[in-house]
Order: C-alpha cells, then structure tokens, then sequence
C-alpha cells in the first residue's frame, strides 16, 4: 500500500468514530471513501444497525460486497451525518468535489446530512481553491450551448471523456464538464453564478457545508473541528 493509499484508509476508519446504533448515514464516493465502506461493513456484520444511502453506483456496489445495508431517501429524507472525500479543501473548508462524477447525488446528501464530514489525505489540503479543475455536471441536451454559457464565466470547460474517448456519462445520465477557473477567490459567488445557467445540472463546489475534516497523514489523522 503506499503512503497515500494508507492516508486515505486511516482517514476514512476514523470517521466512523461518528456512527452510532441506528443512524442512517450518507455514502460519499471515491478511493477514501471506500475504506469507510470496507470498515462500515466489519462493524454491521458484527451486529451494528445502520442503513447508507450511497451517493454513486460504485458505492452501492461496495456497500452490497461488505455487508452495509442500504436504503434510500424513500424512507429517510435526513440523515444523521454523511462522510465522502474532496478534490480540493481550503482553509475555509470550501471544497471542490466531483473527480469521480458524483458530485450531484453527492451534494444532495450531504445538504440532507445533519453532520457533513470530509475524510481526505493530506494531498488535498490548498490554500485556494481551482487548480483541481472545477466538475459541472450538464444536461446532454444542447450541452455545447451550455458549455458555452459557462465558457462566457471565463474558463475553457472540456468535456469529460473515458480512456477509450467515449464520452463520460454520470450515474444520472449526464455530462460533465471540467472547467479551468484557475485560483477560485471567491467559491459562494462562482457556485450561485454556474447555479443560474440553464443546462447546469450542479457544480462541484461545496462552499460552507463541512463540518469536519479528518485529514490522513501516513501513519495518523487530524481532526480539523469547528
Ligand atoms: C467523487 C468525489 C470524490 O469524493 C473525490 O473525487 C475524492 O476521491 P478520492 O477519495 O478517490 O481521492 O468527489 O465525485
């Protein structure tokens, strides 16, 4: 495992210490977030009774291979906390979400979340926001004219693509769009302004809504708190 790997898996164990009998709990998505998943499952095989509402497919799959229960907003329209990575985290705790294109299940589930934690390896931690590019996710009707409403906030939005240069589609059936802002001054302001541009599904910036970051080092964690 290296450094990084051994980061991610001590910051997503640690979160767990916020899961107690009887919660239902927000499944983020991402390589940290499955060592909270892995973890989660031990604990529900052992007796505890929790439910997830996963925020991805991927996520429900892991949840199905280690034994975490899943539900869904069907039955539950708050949760008691939900715990998911970043791409970016600034002083602030402004984050930038969406590497793996889940940011728009992600965002529901942490707005619906009393409790949002972050759990990242250190490499995420920046002073500013942007040199992660920022993740839209964009209706696939007339996306071109979308990108190009969000090309005029200045920034050269790319289309998401996977390796065999097919395009990539989200769990929701849309696009993504990954746009070059550069340092982000001022994430509130940028969010309400992609917000307001017909076609725009969601964006991944999560201005002002982590509670806590666990933040892994190899070899411990920092619990950053309020
Ligand atoms: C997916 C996400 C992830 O939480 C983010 O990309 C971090 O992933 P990882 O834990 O693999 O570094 O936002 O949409």
């Amino acid at each position: 495992m290296t450094n990084q790997d051994n980061a991610k898996k001590l910051a997503g164990e640690a979160s767990l210490s916020h899961i107690e009998n009887g919660m239902t709990i927000g499944l983020g998505s991402g390589s940290t977030v499955y060592w909270m998943i892995r973890k989660l499952g031990e604990h529900a095989r052992a007796g505890l009774d929790v439910k997830g509402i996963p925020s991805s497919w991927q996520s429900a799959a892991w949840a199905n291979e280690y034994g975490v229960p899943l539900t869904d907003f069907s039955e539950a329209q708050k949760l008691d906390v939900a715990i998911d990575g970043a791409d970016e985290v600034d002083g602030q705790w402004d984050l930038i979400k969406g590497g793996g294109g889940a940011l728009a299940r992600e965002k529901i589930i942490a707005a619906a979340a009393r409790k949002f934690v972050v759990i990242v390896d250190e490499s995420k931690l920046v002073s500013r926001l942007g040199d992660f590019k920022l993740p839209v996710e964009i209706l696939p009707f007339g996306w071109e004219a979308t990108a190009g409403q969000i090309a005029e906030l200045d920034c050269n939005p790319i289309l998401r693509c996977n390796d065999d240069n097919s395009v990539f589609v989200s769990d929701n059936g849309n696009y993504i769009v990954d746009c070059d802002f550069g340092a982000i001054q001022e994430p509130t302001t940028l969010h309400q302004q992609l917000k307001q541009l017909t076609g725009v599904v969601e964006d991944g910036l999560f201005p002002d809504m982590a509670d806590e970051v666990i933040v892994g080092y190899h070899g411990r964690v920092e619990v950053l708190r309020g």
